[in-house]
Formats: structure tokens, C-alpha cells, sequence
């Protein structure tokens, strides 16, 4: 049977080599949700397994999903890789900073989930891309605070999800990054560069969706060559 897949935040970055790798998976559907809907209709109008979705994080979340997913019954894995990087000394985060770092990074994924729930309760994975500067113990950017604690809810909600959630087929971990060369990441620290690309990055991600949860539930994996 075949088997569906969605990916949130699928325009650019991880979550469109994400797109990519799914695309060759064998009978598997998959929907990919971003804003940024001409750039998708132009990447994946060659798959006939990929259909792109307009999707704002900051909007009215519920009606968004009712009219796309109308005609779908359930989803088998929903990465929840979407995120909002503001850079920015503490003393200067606006008010909309820290809405839209927190409505993008956790509370609208949060709200995706209660509205797909009906439709993952027959055993699905749901993976939420976090980051190591969500992690307990790990080192801190200065300039990261929306951000990094936004991230950090993310990965406490993927916690009491699971717990809250055991005796259901759904299962949820949360996967926290290091650093990868992305727009994200160039547009936020344009004085760095890293070796990890975005389509090494999806290969491992698309692996860890695919089989982590006959394993694992409720678990923060931090995914970094960085020590600590
Ligand atoms: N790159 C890194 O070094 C790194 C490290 C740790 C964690 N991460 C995490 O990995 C994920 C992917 O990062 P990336 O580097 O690939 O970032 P990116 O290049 O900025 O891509 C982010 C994706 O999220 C989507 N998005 C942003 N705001 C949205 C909204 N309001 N509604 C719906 N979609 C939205 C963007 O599409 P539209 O603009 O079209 O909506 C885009 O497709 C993020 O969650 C990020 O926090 C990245």
C-alpha cells in the first residue's frame, strides 16, 4: 500500500533535499508544505508523487491543513523541519521576534500535530528537527536566544508528547542538528561555512524516519560532529 509523507518547511534547505530523497522512494506520496509555493511547484513539478502545498506557520493552521489534507486519511510520517533563526543581541529581540520565533519553531508545530492527529493513530512517526543549541549541555551562541530556547521547547514537547501519547501506534523523536550549510544557516552566520550539506543531512533524516520508530519513542537525538 502506499504509504504517505509530509514534510513541512519543504521550499529550501534540509527539508527540500529532504523532498528529494523521498521522492525516489517507492511507493510513497509525499506533501510538501512551505510558503513559498511557486519555488515548489517549479522543484517538484517532474514528481508525480510530490504535491506542493501553500503553508504558513504564522496562520490560521487549522483550515490551512482542513483544505489540504481534505482527501487524505493518514499520514504515515510528518517531519516537522520548518524553523525561524532571528540573530539578534538579547536586549534587542522585538516582541514580533519572539512571537514569530515561537509560533514558527514550536507552537505552530504543536497546532499542526492536534490537527493531524486523526490521521497518524494507525502507527505513524513524526520527527520534529530541533537543534544542538536546544540541547542540554551543549555550547551557546550568543544571539540565539529565541531561537535556541524555541527549539528547546520543541524538544521538551516531543517529551510529554510521547508520554502522553505511549499507549497510542503515534510516535514522536525529535532530532537535534548541528550545524549544516544551508540559506539558514549562510544568512545567519555568513562569516562561517560548514562540511555538512543539506542533502547529507536529508539522508540521514529520511533513514531515521523511515525505521527509528520500531525503536525509539520520546527520544532527543542530537545529530552534531561537535563535542561536547
Ligand atoms: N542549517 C542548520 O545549520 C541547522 C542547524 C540546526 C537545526 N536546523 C533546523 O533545521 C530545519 C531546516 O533548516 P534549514 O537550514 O534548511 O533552514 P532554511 O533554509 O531557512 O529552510 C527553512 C524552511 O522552513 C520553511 N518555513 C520558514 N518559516 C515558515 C513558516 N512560517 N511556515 C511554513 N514554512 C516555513 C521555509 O520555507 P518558506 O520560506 O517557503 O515558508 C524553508 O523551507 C529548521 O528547523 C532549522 O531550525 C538547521
Amino acid at each position: 500500500m502506499n504509504k504517505i509523507a509530509v514534510v513541512v518547511g519543504a521550499s529550501r534547505g534540509i527539508g527540500r533535499s529532504v523532498v528529494y530523497q523521498l521522492a525516489n522512494t517507492p511507493h510513497l506520496t509525499v506533501y510538501a508544505l512551505s510558503r513559498n509555493i511557486d519555488k515548489m511547484d517549479r522543484e517538484y513539478a517532474s514528481f508525480p508523487n510530490i504535491s506542493a502545498h501553500y503553508f504558513d506557520l504564522q496562520k490560521g493552521i487549522s483550515d490551512q491543513l482542513s483544505d489540504i489534507f481534505s482527501n487524505c486519511q493518514q499520514i504515515d510520517f510528518l517531519i516537522n523541519n520548518a524553523g525561524y533563526l532571528v540573530n539578534k543581541p538579547f536586549s534587542e529581540l522585538s516582541s514580533e521576534d519572539l512571537h514569530r520565533s515561537y509560533q514558527t519553531n514550536v507552537i505552530g508545530v504543536m497546532q499542526t500535530i492536534q490537527c493531524l492527529l486523526p490521521k497518524l493513530t494507525h502507527g505513524s512517526h513524526v520527527v520534529n528537527i530541533s537543534s544542538m543549541g536546544a540541547f542540554q549541555g551543549t555550547v551557546k551562541f550568543a544571539g540565539l536566544a529565541a531561537y535556541s530556547s524555541s527549539k528547546a521547547a520543541l524538544v521538551n514537547f516531543t517529551e510529554l508528547f510521547a508520554e502522553e501519547f505511549k499507549s497510542s501506534k503515534i510516535k514522536m523523536n525529535c532530532l537535534c542538528l548541528g550545524a549544516v550549510q544551508t540559506e539558514m544557516f549562510a544568512e545567519a552566520f555568513p562569516e562561517f561555512t560548514t562540511a555538512i550539506n543539506s542533502d547529507h543531512m536529508a539522508e540521514y533524516i529520511c533513514r531515521f524516519v523511515f525505521d527509528a520508530h520500531k525503536w525509539m519513542n520520546g527520544k532527543i537525538i542530537p545529530v552534531s560532529m561537535s563535542t561536547p
